[in-house]
């Protein structure tokens, strides 16, 4: 969750490392900062504060501090109040010796004790504080910070990623990866090294990146690295060129990361299906999956697993690999699956969608399939990332970066990528003849105008905000396959604005939410031109009996409809297996607005994060 930057190297360290940290703010942002060997006293200088990264930037333009080594953290709590005392990083007694971590230390209350125990004082509250002193420990007892580093880690309970730096070794950063509590991205530059806990963090200083495994660790120079296990074995690791570019992943003309990536999908469909779909010969190709047509056919069952937003895509897979493919399709939370002893075997396929390929919970339900025999798929957006390595085969999302906390365009990259998995295993397993597959892939073509056209109407949504936002709760309701997205778009509202708002199958309103429905409670419906459409329209009716402000997502040119609802979004008519691209894009916008006329930190909502790799 927390986000880490280091680096080591010809050029002042300070500065890279902060811009470094506001690309990583997203993924935790109670407080923030930096440590550097400064330069003319050789001395470890930490500047850290609370809150929002400005005002560790105000803090380090008054107390300014340089060198050309350093580590730099920003924080998402999980043990110890977000303040001072407790931001990253930490450091020994005698404050030669720092540490950035991400993770959480299972037994630091024990180790805790040892230490006391040994006369160690601490300064914080934190669990990551032992690791700082166990390692002065080690360095104490004449090991070096890489042997030191080690044998820490040895102690610690749970998944980590930890950066250390030693005063007295001022050339090198060690660099550890226990497990999957966050990534731990080297990137190689000319003559210097970047350390960091996601791509974005270093994209504009190198696409050249090493992903460390579970269990290795880092010993970083400016000159270059060695990579070894955590039990001293020396390792080899490829370097990935990212083909990401720094200005995908910077804010340009739009006043939010969310409304950019909103605006991006147009672009991000067409980038989802290219290499993939070839309209040329009407088929989808998916390489990646590394799956023959024997297996395909082989296959029995399809196990989705996901969180948040991944998991409503998740669901929409279903109906589509369902009706595209016939396989039966089973969806998860990715939290409930690793608990509940699920039952796989060489006949099934686990699929993990997650965008940034780092979440916890995903994380292990994947290692939950490894021993079935289950084949393991990722929808992966993050190059690199772990759900993409631990998996056989993966789809990447190719939607870009994401730095918006509330996922928008890594939703619908998600669903593009689900249909072209039910086109591809429907042609594998024989459900789809050469023409149906044709018919299929053509109406791919026509989504990104489709969504263009959607977009084109911001306005409109604006002005619907304004009526709206001062609701307290709102019901979402949706059928079929734009069930999902009714649940979708409560989750956009209640994430970025923290009003409340339900998703619910429609059909379900009248076995509870409708004892919740009056005039204070706005219903948003789903009821485009599809075969649940007239039901959709009883709904309604009995929505707005109880006195409900109706708002209804519609086709364009149903004219019946402003008769039934107060206010009409209408979108573009499109086949009802695609609909979801069309109709989860103003339910965007609208939770976009809303939150911006309630003064709400859009980009980063409060408590959330963007990669939840605690569980
Ligand atoms: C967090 C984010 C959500 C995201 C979910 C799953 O809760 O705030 O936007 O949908 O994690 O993330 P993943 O990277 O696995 O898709």
């Amino acid at each position: 969750m927390c986000g880490i930057v280091g680096y080591v190297g010809p050029r002042y360290a300070t500065e890279l490392i902060y811009n470094g940290l506001k690309r990583l703010e997203y993924r935790g942002y109670d407080s923030a900062g930096v440590a550097i060997i400064d330069e003319t006293s050789g001395r470890i200088t930490r500047r850290r504060e609370v809150g929002k990264l400005d005002r560790l930037g105000q803090l380090l333009q008054e107390q300014p501090t340089n060198g050309h080594i350093g580590i730099g953290h920003t924080r998402w709590a999980t043990h110890g109040a977000p303040s001072a005392r407790n931001s990253h990083p930490h450091a020994s007694m005698d404050g030669d010796v720092v540490v950035v971590h991400n993770g959480i230390v299972e037994n630091y209350q024990e180790l805790r004790a040892e230490l006391q125990a040994e006369g160690v004082v601490f300064a914080s509250d934190t669990d990551t504080e032992v690791i700082v002193h166990l390692i002065a420990l080690y360095l104490n007892q004449g090991h070096g910070l890489p042997e030191a580093t080690r044998l820490t880690v040895k102690h610690l309970k749970g998944s980590q990623a930890i950066v250390a730096m030693y005063a007295k070794s001022p050339d090198q950063l060690v660099a550890v990866r226990i497990g999957n509590a966050g990534g731990v991205t080297l990137g190689v530059g000319d003559g210097e090294m970047f350390v960091a806990s996601d791509i974005p963090a270093i994209l504009e200083h190198t696409r050249q990146m090493v992903f460390l495994e579970s269990h290795q660790m880092a010993i970083v120079k400016a000159d270059g690295y060695v990579v070894r296990t955590t039990d001293g074995v020396p390792a080899q690791l490829d370097i990935h060129d990212i083909p990401w570019d720094a200005v995908a992943a910077a804010k340009g003309e739009y006043d939010h990361f969310m409304q950019k990536e909103i605006f991006e999908q147009a672009r991000t469909l067409t980038d989802t299906m290219r290499g993939r779909v070839d309209f040329e010969n009407g088929r989808v190709r998916l390489p990646d999956l590394e799956l023959s047509e024997d297996e395909a056919q082989g296959l029995e069952r399809l196990i989705i697993v996901a969180c948040g937003t991944s998991a409503y895509a998740g669901l929409i897979g279903k109906f589509l690999i369902e009706h595209l493919a016939r396989l039966p399709v089973e969806i998860d939370y990715a939290s409930e699956f690793r608990y509940r002893q699920p039952i796989l075997n060489d006949r099934c396929a686990v699929l993990a969608i997650t965008q940034s390929g780092e979440t916890v919970d995903t994380l292990a339900a994947l290692e939950e399939a490894w021993d079935t025999g289950a084949r393991i798929w990722s929808i992966v957006n993050a190059i690199g990332s772990q759900a993409m390595r631990l998996a056989d085969g993966y789809i990447t999302m190719q939607a870009g970066p994401e730095i918006g906390v509330a996922s928008t365009k890594a939703f619908t990259a998600s669903i593009i990528d689900l249909y072209m998995l039910g086109l591809y295993l429907g042609e594998l397993r024989g459900v789809l003849s050469p023409a149906e597959l044709r018919q299929h892939v053509n109406a791919l073509m026509a989504l990104p105008d489709l969504a263009g056209r959607v977009l084109d109407h911001d306005d409109e949504y604006q002005a619907l905000a304004e009526q709206l936002s001062g609701y307290k709760n709102f019901l979402y309701l949706g059928r079929g396959i734009n069930y999902p997205i009714a649940l979708e778009g409560a989750l956009k509202l209640k994430e970025i604005s923290y009003i409340h708002a339900e998703g619910y199958p429609a059909g379900e309103m009248k076995h509870g939410p409708i004892a919740l429905i009056d005039e204070t409670m706005p219903v948003l419906t789903i009821a485009i031109k599809d075969h649940v459409y007239d039901k959709m329209l009883s709904q309604i009716e009995q929505a707005r009996a109880r006195g409900a402000v109706v708002i209804a997502v519609a086709t364009e040119g149903d004219e019946f409809i402003k008769e039934k609802a107060d206010y009409v979004i209408y979108v573009p008519e499109v086949s009802e297996m695609l609909s979801p691209l069309v109709t989860v894009i103003p339910l965007q916008l609208l939770a976009y607005h809303v939150a911006t006329l309630l003064n709400c930190d859009v980009d980063q909502p409060r408590n959330l994060a963007k990669s939840v790799t605690v569980e």
